[in-house]
């Protein structure tokens, strides 16, 4: 019993620690993973979450190792490399500083691969089992590498400072109850898309605006002629305010001109659904699939890579699907396939028609 108590209060510790710097990371993610995942190297969200719970396990574990054969020699720099861990997430993320965040990182891979040197003199096992960290590390320094030297913020001052943040875009009220989809879209799925990331994107936006010319235009317009941090976090804003009010929980028929427009481009309705699931499932990576319209009112489906818009190519977009793994992996898993056929069953067909021109 005392064996596995002095295993698991310091994988309780990691996990503590862990949560709460994830906590502080979570909405500079959503701001800088377009840029993260230009580096080649980014592996899908779904691997850090993974990989972050399975290396908190072998720290508290390496740790663990030591304490219950009595050697607490190595105690004060694994307290010290978990502080400049959490300080890093502070530098870094909170406080939006990569270059600080690079500096304390560097550091901390100094700290960890003494730690793992002396560990290893000592107990093998407990430094082999923090040989993982030091991996996830070096990769983490990396990342806040690429981040510093391509990350480019369109107002530096305005990213610093949240007092600075303007309530010119809010978070469109939902027209539908949350609960409503039952399995096919649950209610903590739209709790984390819409209140999570959806939120983040309007909230980065406000903050990337202000001070500059962008502040007095609209929301589309800001989306046609930025470009960097802020063209993503407007256009994921535009995104998912076009894909959650074209959502219903009581889905009718697609109004007769826009089904004869659809039957007259793809052949039957069914085509169109079979085409636009096809594009959905087989996008690579992150993106959007639209049906949208050009100028002379043809109609066709499109995908967009990361957080790009129809507006941007002179099409105007009906209707999306969100294809980012974030809009399906709580109900769906990987499976994008399935969330692609169900969600075209939940459209609001009178929503795609009133966006048209013709
Ligand atoms: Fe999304």
């Amino acid at each position: 019993m005392r064996k596995f108590f002095i295993y698991f209060t310091p994988i309780l510790i990691c996990y503590a620690v862990g949560i709460l710097s994830w906590y502080i990371q979570s909405d500079a993610l959503v701001e800088w993973y377009p840029t993260i995942i230009k580096s080649p190297l980014t592996p899908p969200p779904i691997v850090f979450t993974i990989a972050w719970s399975i290396i908190y396990i072998l720290m508290g574990l390496s740790l663990g190792t030591m304490l219950v054969r009595g050697d607490v020699s190595m105690l004060k720099l694994w307290i010290f490399q978990l502080l400049l861990n959490f300080l890093w997430s502070v530098l870094f993320f909170a406080l939006r500083s990569p270059l600080l965040g690079f500096i304390c990182i560097l550091t901390l891979d100094v700290a960890v691969f003494t730690y793992i040197i002396l560990t290893i003199g000592r107990r093998p096992a407990a430094g082999w089992l923090f040989a993982p960290y030091f991996l996830w590390l070096l990769f983490a320094t990396y990342l806040n590498g690429y981040t510093y030297s391509h990350y480019k913020p369109t107002n530096p001052a305005a990213t610093m400072n949240n007092s600075t943040i303007t309530s010119q875009f809010v978070l469109p009220a939902l027209a539908y109850d949350t609960s409503a989809f039952g399995t096919a879209l649950s209610k903590e799925s739209f709790d984390y898309h819409y209140g999570k990331h959806f939120k983040a994107y309007i909230d980065n936006t406000n903050r990337l605006i202000v001070g500059t010319p962008y502040a007095s235009m609209g929301l589309e317009d800001i989306v046609k002629s930025s470009e960097g941090a802020l063209l993503n976090n407007s256009a994921q804003a535009l995104n998912h305010r076009i894909y959650f009010e074209g959502l219903t929980p009581t889905p009718k028929g697609i109004p007769k001109e826009l089904q004869q427009r659809i039957i007259d481009t793809f052949g039957s309705t069914e085509n169109f659904v079979q085409q636009f699931t096809d594009t959905a499932t087989s996008l690579f990576g992150s993106g959007w699939v639209w049906l949208a319209e050009d100028k002379d009112g043809n109609l066709l489906i499109i995908s967009t890579k990361d957080a790009d818009n129809p507006i941007r190519h002179n099409l105007n977009p009906l209707m999306c699907i969100d294809v980012w793994e974030h809009a399906y992996y709580i109900d769906y898993r990987n499976r994008r396939a399935d969330f692609a056929k169900s969600y075209i069953n939940l459209i609001d067909w009178d929503k795609a028609q009133a966006r048209s021109n013709f």
